[in-house]
């Protein structure tokens, strides 16, 4: 058999089979009923865990695990979510145009990016509160990403502190950034990342509000007890009010101000990269080019924020046609299946992250749920390349898309 089909068959086995973790053990017994739900549903993995193969169907395993709160709060997006359908929709849309009789023997996912050596280009977007489905939280996280040799960037709003992420992190470490109000505050909180090994800093530049969250609004998203967002302990809070949703944590933190003159601050107080997320427009791009950053992270914030901007993948090729090669072009919001990685590298994306695909992993079977999510990419990734004729990512581009 030749080489690559016995090397992507052993993964599929090492899929089925790997349990790195054992207390993540199956258990038998029916799901918890949806009007009693175990808020920390984990450590112990669904039933249905072991014959997940893609991640729609570590999807529909979290939806009947996550507590409905959670649930709408991680499934929901702004107002209508038209974009939340547009980001799906718009990958769907793309058709491949695989070439054939290439040696496809050796599949090279690696890539280097900012310094580090991935395995592959998929890493974890930054989401807040991981608690709100595990009861270990981003430690769940961090080592399943650890374990499928995936990168992490960890949330601000995370309910483990970046110390303890670190401390239980065997990859690299990205830390996402929420300029606050309180500068003494942001910036103790970007030296506390650079001292704990975070290797890059990801500032988020698209929230100066929060979007019209009316999923999580009918929800009454409220903090479950004992979920806390970890790293914000101690931040002075207007009126001493508790910060006991996302909206009361951003209108107590976000200044509405934020501009490039901040961005340049906070370049001023790292030696780390600097990248910009939630960049959609072309000039933006471009500015943050000429102002040094080391990259950007095209995103609509999984449509959390402002309805009816574009898919992120629509928006990427204007982006990578401006900057790309000048600086790191990132792109999430959307990715489901490595034919979707697959499809950003062709537009000129240097790697992709994932976002909600992290709690359905979590959710699922705790770390090892994270780590299988990944390693099915990864996979995916590895099956669409050699199907479309390309042996390493340098030879991912336009012409792997039907024109
Ligand atoms: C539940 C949830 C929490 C999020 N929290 C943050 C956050 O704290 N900071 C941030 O910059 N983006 C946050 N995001 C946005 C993600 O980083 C990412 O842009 C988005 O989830 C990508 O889309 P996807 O979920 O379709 O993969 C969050 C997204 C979700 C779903």
């Amino acid at each position: 058999m030749p080489s690559t089909r016995r090397r992507l068959l052993l993964s599929a086995g090492a899929l089925a089979s790997a349990s790195l973790f054992t207390r993540c053990a199956s258990v038998g017994g029916a799901p918890a009923p949806e009007s009693a739900p175990d808020p920390f549903a984990g450590p112990l993995a669904d039933p249905a865990f072991a014959d997940a193969v893609s991640v729609s169907d570590l999807h529909a395993i979290a939806l009947r695990r996550m507590p409905p709160m959670a649930r709408e709060f991680i499934e929901g997006a702004a107002a209508d979510e038209i974009s939340l359908r547009w980001n799906r929709e718009a990958y769907d849309r793309i058709r491949l145009d695989p070439r054939v009789l290439r040696d496809v023997s050796r599949v090279d996912t690696r890539v280097k990016l900012l310094g580090l050596d991935l395995a592959f280009p998929v890493l974890l977007a930054p989401t807040a509160l991981h608690k709100l489905v595990h009861s270990d939280g981003e430690l769940a996280t961090v080592r399943g990403a650890g374990a499928a040799q995936a990168a992490m960037t960890l949330s601000t709003m995370s309910s483990v502190t970046l110390e303890d992420v670190a401390r239980a992190s065997s990859g690299p470490l990205w830390f996402q950034l929420y300029v606050q109000k309180d500068r003494g505050f942001t910036a103790e909180l970007v030296q506390r990342a650079e001292k704990a090994g975070y290797k890059a800093l990801v500032v988020t530049v698209d929230t100066p509000v929060g979007g019209a969250r009316n999923r999580q609004e009918r929800a009454k998203f409220r903090l479950l007890p004992g979920v806390e967002m970890a790293n914000l302990r101690g931040l002075p809070s207007p009126g001493g009010k508790k910060l006991d949703t996302e909206k009361d944590a951003f209108m107590s933190i976000l200044p509405e101000r934020l501009t490039w003159k901040d961005i340049e601050w906070l370049q001023s107080l790292t030696k780390l990269p600097v990248l910009l997320k939630g960049v959609l427009n072309a000039d933006d791009a471009e500015l943050a080019a000429k102002q040094g950053l080391a990259g950007v992270l095209v995103s609509n914030h999984g449509a959390r924020n402002l309805d009816t901007v574009p898919a992120s993948i629509d928006a990427l090729p204007r982006i990578t046609d401006k900057v790309g090669g000048r600086m790191v072009v990132l792109v999430d919001g959307g990715v489901r299946r490595g034919t979707d990685v697959l499809k950003a590298l062709a537009f000129g994306a240097n790697a992709v992250l994932v976002g909600r695909p992290i709690f359905y992993g979590l959710s699922s079977a705790g770390a090892e749920g994270v780590q299988q999510m990944l390693a099915i990419l990864r996979r995916e990734l590895e099956l669409a390349m050699a199907l479309t004729g390309r042996a390493s990512i340098a030879e991912i581009d336009r012409s792997v898309l039907w024109a």
